[in-house]
């Protein structure tokens, strides 16, 4: 059978690997990286995903992980133990600061969150026992970009390392490793897939010494990835490039449609001219804007129904960045555990939607868009 060369990975759905002798177990412990024992330690599937993101975001190593969140929790288990303080931009997931929040803080890992207009000097923040900082290099729900260069530069001059979560930006756009930035993690679960099938997530490293400490948590604690979900993630990480192509470019035609609709009152597109940050984001994603935007109709949730149920082809979805397009609703599900004074803080209010824009025909989803906001 050795004649067998299949161009496609075939799909190790195993638990454990098999040895044939005692020499060989000893071979596994004395070269790494050249056979498998447990599937919780290594797998094939999941070390060819791991190898390719790593590749793409120019890192030393990277973990992949069971989701998004598994990622973010390594990484942070990784740096810092009890006592330790971590620093995490205000903007951020709702999933990510309750986990900070809510669960680290219960083994005695303390949290603060940076304001945004005060992200680039952390001085006032940071304490003897800070040990890393958490950002978006595009935060959700309201895509604002954040300058990896700067922040990085900040971090270090505070001698504390910097995490960049670069799901909404993708290495196609940006890679935050380059700019400076210590470790990347992504929900692969989004553009890495990019098919909405797949739950993961991964952590880069810029040194071998974060690698082995990530890879020890995700052993240890069981962060690990099963080997189909694997394979699912490589194949779609085939389409990456491609696909940020499409998204960005209909993410920009539907931001331009609706900023100029009567009835949508704000368009958040790092695309578009207004947008605080456009000139950075134009360096910092090679003139590509990728495929999130966030948009305010009336600050009502009977508007914001009347919408969803008018659209016939764009389904209200509590996820983003698959090929087909789905609209979000930040303030009841990604952001719903900040506290309503924190949502209008941020601009999250009630009339606020996030549209995940697919690769579809851009004229096709205009034309949805279009019959569903006259039903506002
Ligand atoms: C920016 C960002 N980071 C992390 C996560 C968590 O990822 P997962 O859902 O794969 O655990 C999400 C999920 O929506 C996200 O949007």
């Amino acid at each position: 059978m050795s004649n067998i060369h299949p161009k496609t990975s075939p799909i190790y759905q195993t638990s454990v690997f098999a040895f044939e002798d005692l020499n060989a177990l000893e071979t596994y412990f004395s070269e790494p990286g050249q056979s498998y024992m447990y599937t919780r330690y290594g797998n094939p599937n999941t070390d060819e995903l791991a190898g390719k993101i790593n590749a793409l975001e120019q890192g030393v190593g990277a973990v992949v992980t069971s989701s998004g969140m598994s990622a973010i929790l390594a990484a942070a288990l990784a740096i810092c133990k009890a006592g330790d303080h971590i620093l995490c931009a205000e903007e951020i997931y709702g999933g990510s600061s309750a986990l900070l929040s809510q669960e680290l803080t219960r083994i005695g890992i303390e949290v603060t969150y940076v304001p945004m207009e005060e992200i680039y000097d952390l001085r006032q923040h940071v304490r003897p026992e800070t040990k890393m900082l958490l950002a978006e290099t595009m935060s959700n729900p309201l895509i604002q970009v954040l300058d990896v260069e700067r922040l990085a530069n900040a971090a270090k001059q505070q001698g504390i390392k910097l995490v960049i979560d670069n799901t909404f930006a993708t290495p196609v756009l940006t890679q935050p490793l380059l700019l400076g930035a210590d470790l990347v993690i992504h929900s692969i679960t989004k553009y890495i897939s990019g098919h909405s099938d797949v739950t993961a997530g991964v952590v880069v490293c810029s040194t071998e010494s974060d690698l082995q400490r990530v890879l020890k948590v995700m052993m240890t604690y069981g962060l690990n990835l099963s080997p189909f979900e694997g394979w699912l993630a490589a194949r779609g990480l085939k389409t990456l490039r491609l696909r940020m192509k499409q998204h960005s470019s209909n993410a920009l035609t539907i931001a331009n449609y609706l900023q100029q609709h009567p009835k949508v009152e704000k368009v958040w597109y790092p695309g578009l001219e207004e947008h605080p940050q456009h000139e950075l984001a134009k360096t910092q994603g090679r003139g590509a804007f990728g495929g999130m935007l966030s948009f305010r109709i009336k600050d009502e949730a009977e508007a914001v129904n009347r919408f969803m149920r008018a659209l016939k082809n764009i389904p209200f979805a509590p996820s983003l960045a698959g090929v087909d397009s789905s609209i979000s609703y930040p303030a009841g599900t990604s952001h719903r555990s900040l506290s309503n004074e924190l949502r209008e803080k941020q601009g999250i209010t009630a009339g606020v939607i996030r549209f995940s824009v697919g690769i579809e025909e851009a004229e096709e989803l205009i034309a949805d868009l279009e019959q569903a906001l006259a039903e506002v």
